[in-house]
């Protein structure tokens, strides 16, 4: 008799966003002029880089002709775009990391996700609360969260509130954790730690030899001075955090996908008889057993994200999201509602009026003012009455956004 893994009976039938897209195609279908604005998942709206399509152009070239044509490569990453990465993110920040520590993937997604593998069953796991959920819903899968009540609140997973009343800084879990979740430039209140603040979390790694899963797919949108990049940019995280990057929001890889997950050497963990294991050398197994490696296309499309011409038309591309943060920012506050985040991210975390829950509002806001938001509560119990707004639309539709929103 085949069985399926329980777990699966266990979260939520869909996911967030799955739900989120069948409610606004079922009001589409009831309304078909609807003009809908969708500032609902993070999915960029401008074209890709002009150097990353050249260079796709010219590698699909290359894959037409038999001397230049590559078939399986290094399931890692090629050495030119992991050591673009090294050079770029890491070494020209001052930060030590090096090419064997990069794993390129197709999305931070699929890393945070499929991390898990390397775990234990019986790591204690903390995620902040409100999360990203990919974090909640795959170690229910891997059977790590215990048994959820009907708020889908886990029963073995620690909960870290961010919140109005601790200015979404999560404290320190009163029970001792294994592995923690930690997103910043946070999706989704868009709030950010100092390095103070991340410190806290380095050193509590350290004392408790736990592991930091530090997911950093939003540092490009960091505005301000003395919100790090990296966890690398705190000392001591090279040996307590890996981190996940991803091209999707910073270079509009949404579609094309590309990402890459930092596991240095010296991160270690134990074995069940107490033998310490580095986590690179599992996960460098995991992804030669289930991975052949990204697209040597896409690879190389984002390798010309870090050229000079690259560089000037991703840093557009930001500036361009980072402005519709702040017309977002001000609108919704000249409208009345109380805001945080969407001056380092290209979140904001927005109030919902008094009394009305997050799932409440996102349908109102969808049926009466055609706008697509993301529920705070599909994000966890500390994001229930709010509504989380995504600056990855266009201008006129940020615009027009705000305009229905005044009235
Ligand atoms: C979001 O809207 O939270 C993100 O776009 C989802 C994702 O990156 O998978």
């Amino acid at each position: 008799m085949a069985q399926i893994n329980d777990n699966f009976i266990k979260i939520p039938a869909t996911y967030l966003f799955s739900e989120i897209a069948k409610r606004v195609a079922q009001h589409k279908e009831a309304n078909p002029d609807a003009p809908i604005i969708r500032m609902g998942i993070g999915d960029v709206s401008l074209p890709l880089p002009d150097a990353s399509v050249d260079a796709m152009i010219k590698a699909a070239e290359e894959q037409r002709h038999a001397e230049t044509f590559r078939g399986y490569g290094p399931e890692q990453g090629y050495a030119f775009l992991r050591d673009a990465i090294v050079a770029n993110d890491f070494a020209a920040k001052g930060l030590d990391i090096e090419a064997d520590e990069i794993f390129v993937s197709d999305g931070a997604k699929s890393d945070t996700g499929n991390i898990g593998d390397i775990f234990s069953v019986n790591n204690r796991v903390a995620i902040t609360d409100p999360s990203y959920p990919v974090y909640v819903d795959t170690n229910a899968m891997g059977g790590r969260a215990g048994e959820p009540n009907e708020q889908n609140v886990w029963s073995n997973l620690v909960y870290l509130p961010c919140n109005v009343a601790n200015n979404f800084v999560p404290q320190l879990p009163t029970e001792k954790v294994d592995l923690i979740y930690l997103c910043y430039p946070n999706n989704p209140t868009g709030t950010t730690l100092t390095h103070e603040q991340l410190k806290v979390w380095v050193d509590y790694a350290k004392a408790n030899n736990a592991i930091i899963l530090f997911d950093a797919a939003y540092e490009a949108f960091i505005t301000e001075e003395n919100v790090p990049h990296s966890i690398y940019e705190i000392e001591g995280a090279k040996e307590v955090a890996l981190e996940f990057r991803s091209f999707s929001k910073t270079a509009g890889f949404t579609g094309t996908r590309c990402g890459y997950t930092v596991v240095p050497k010296a991160v270690m963990a134990f074995s069940e008889n107490g033998e310490k294991v580095a986590l690179n050398k599992l996960w460098n197994r995991r992804h030669c057993t289930k991975f052949n490696g990204t697209s040597y296309v896409v690879q190389r499309a984002a390798e010309a994200t870090y050229s000079p011409e690259g560089k000037k038309q991703v840093k557009a591309l930001i500036d361009f999201y980072t402005e519709n943060a702040r017309i977002i920012r001000e609108g919704l506050e000249k409208a009345g509602y109380t805001i945080y985040g969407g001056k380092n991210a290209p979140y904001v975390w927005a109030k919902a009026p008094e009394g009305m829950g997050s799932w409440e509002y996102f349908d109102y806001l969808l049926k009466e003012k055609n706008i697509v938001t993301t529920p705070g509560a599909g994000f966890g119990l500390s994001g229930e009455g709010f509504v989380r707004f995504s600056a990855f639309g266009s201008r006129e539709a940020t615009i027009e956004a705000m305009k229905r929103l005044e009235k």
